[in-house]
């Protein structure tokens, strides 16, 4: 019988043989000059976690952990660049891919086959992995996870972990979610208001926005990453070749920036919002407001070398442009017969601008309304009759649906549950579903990713407790073949990954219920079944 061995994604293929090698027997980690600054972090992670302590060499032969680049460089962002050979045997350790990202998924398995305490931050296992064969690369291209930043500011440090986590997923994308009525979270020097006015709310709704019995906490939240910052969060990324996807949320959702800037708007005087939900304000479709939006794009564009840039474009309310002569004078001046023609101006010109400087703009599905340029990807959250509506409109989808991949809606029906937006989305749904749809052209979809909005996760506790364990099975979805999984099934593995994440110090929801310490309560944090009070689900 063939020996268990548990990985999370499970690897295309995998045969394990009768054994285990000691890293500690090694000479070193032997690596192509490209590949040394990946080499020194296995180095780093070996000595944190085992306290094995392996120098870095050019390549060697002998008994060595050996990192090597062979064939034809696939093209970034493609399956092909991420696919890997990962070989133990009792002599070493024999990595290949053609593309460093591939080296980069190899070692995120590598770590996951080093016994669970591996992954503490001080020496707590032996640095022993099985004799293993394994042959893997992605079935899709995209996979990953966003991060809302605004609606509770999430502090530099975790985003730094949370790439980590993605990273041990095999996961390639970290998408930050930058801006909202709740805040604006990144500086532009140019437009200081951003960060002096936008990124500060005077106090949060206490329970959820539609609870009425809860008033607000008298505390001011905010915070904003600063140029340093990014420049941080860029380098940790790239060094563990993950995509940061920055999204600027305009035309809509737009209060925190014309509570800064109240010009760019239709006379509007609301504060920074203190609460959640869709509200009204948008841009004016004006020159100055265009001048705006494009250099914050730009801002943003020219600090992350990725070719993704998200314009946002949900949930953009249409009402004060009906009312607006300035789109109106618009309207007739482009011929618009419809008030959405409007929005679509604004994603064209994003998508010029962010074009011309060798960007792919990607938007959320509200964008195919009015209708955006066919290059431009769709990043589906609705359903996923959005994703045969953005296919057949000829855009490549990202897949986000709601019931598959909204990891702020409750996990159970329990009454212990802590507050969350509202929604149920179960690991067990997660595990069983396919991202592509049945007739659509598994081309067009660039991938998956799952969303951790914040109305109602205040801190990285919170985060982590909706993330995990749904986040790794939604890895496995992204990553492995469906024939694999259902040979595989993950929800017999979850139950060992889950080792990891408590090794890792995550918070996670145990597949039985939360922990005592994670319940609701009885107080503001206690579960809010809008559906429950005679009003329909959502
Ligand atoms: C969204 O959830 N409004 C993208």
């Amino acid at each position: 019988m063939q020996r268990r061995i548990s990985l999370i994604p499970q690897p295309q293929q995998l045969t394990a043989a009768d054994g285990d090698l000691d890293l500690s027997t090694l000479d070193a980690i032997a690596a192509d000059p490209e590949l040394h600054p990946l080499a020194w972090l296995l180095s780093d992670l070996l000595n944190r976690g085992t306290g094995l302590r392996l120098a870095v060499t050019g390549p060697a032969d002998g008994p060595v952990l050996r990192l090597r680049l062979d064939g034809d460089r696939p093209a970034d962002l493609t399956t092909a660049a991420e696919a890997y050979r990962l070989d133990v045997t009792p002599g070493g350790v024999d990595l290949a891919a053609a593309h460093p990202a591939g080296i980069a998924r190899g070692l995120a398995t590598l770590r996951q086959l080093l016994p669970p305490d591996a992954l503490r931050e001080a020496p707590a296992a032996a640095p022993v992995v099985p004799l293993v064969s394994i042959r893997d690369e992605p079935r899709l291209r995209w996979r990953g996870v966003m991060l809302d930043v605004v609606r509770h500011f999430q502090p530099k440090d975790f985003v730094l972990k949370m790439i980590d986590r993605a990273w041990m997923h095999r996961l390639n994308v970290v998408h930050l979610h930058l801006t909202d009525d709740q805040g604006w979270r990144f500086e532009v020097p140019s437009r200081p208001k951003l960060a002096e006015i936008a990124s500060w709310r005077a106090e949060t709704k206490v329970g959820h926005a539609r609870d009425e019995s809860e008033g607000y906490d008298g505390t001011p939240h905010g915070g904003f990453f600063s140029v340093s910052d990014l420049r941080e969060i860029a380098s940790y990324a790239r060094e563990r070749h993950i995509l940061i996807v920055p999204e600027v949320n305009l035309p809509g959702h737009a209060r925190a920036v014309l509570a800064a800037y109240p010009e760019l708007g239709a006379g509007q005087d609301q504060p920074v919002s203190p609460t959640f939900g869709v509200f009204e304000e948008v841009l004016e479709p004006t020159p100055e407001a265009l001048d705006f939006a494009l250099e914050a794009y730009t801002a943003i564009a020219e600090f992350f070398e990725g070719p993704f840039v998200h314009i946002g474009g949900d949930e953009v309310p249409m009402t004060q442009w009906e009312q607006s002569p300035v789109a109106r004078e618009l309207m007739e001046r482009e011929g618009m017969e419809d008030v959405r023609g409007v929005q679509a101006w604004f994603t064209k010109a994003f998508c010029d601008r962010l074009t011309a400087m060798g960007k792919r703009v990607i938007g959320w599905d509200e964008i195919l309304d009015g209708g955006a340029p066919a290059e431009a990807a769709v990043h589906v959250w609705r359903n996923e009759a959005y994703v045969k509506k953005a296919v057949a409109a000829g855009h490549q989808v990202v897949a986000s649906p709601e019931p598959y991949a909204y990891y702020d809606h409750y996990q159970s029906d329990g009454e212990d549950e802590p507050l969350r937006i509202h929604g149920l989305v179960p690991v067990e749904r997660v595990a069983g579903w396919d991202p592509v749809p049945q007739g659509v052209d598994e081309s067009m979809i660039l991938g998956v990713q799952c969303q951790l909005w914040s109305e109602y996760l205040p801190n990285p506790r919170d985060v982590e407790y909706s993330a995990f364990p749904r986040l790794s099975v939604l890895a496995e979805v992204g990553w492995t073949n469906v024939d694999v999984r259902e040979a595989n099934p993950v929800m017999d593995r979850l139950g060992d990954h889950l080792e990891r994440l408590h090794a890792m110090g995550i918070w996670y929801r145990p597949l039985e219920g939360p922990a005592p310490w994670q319940r609701g309560g009885t107080g503001s944090r206690k579960r809010f079944a809008w559906e429950h009070r005679g009003h329909p689900a959502e």
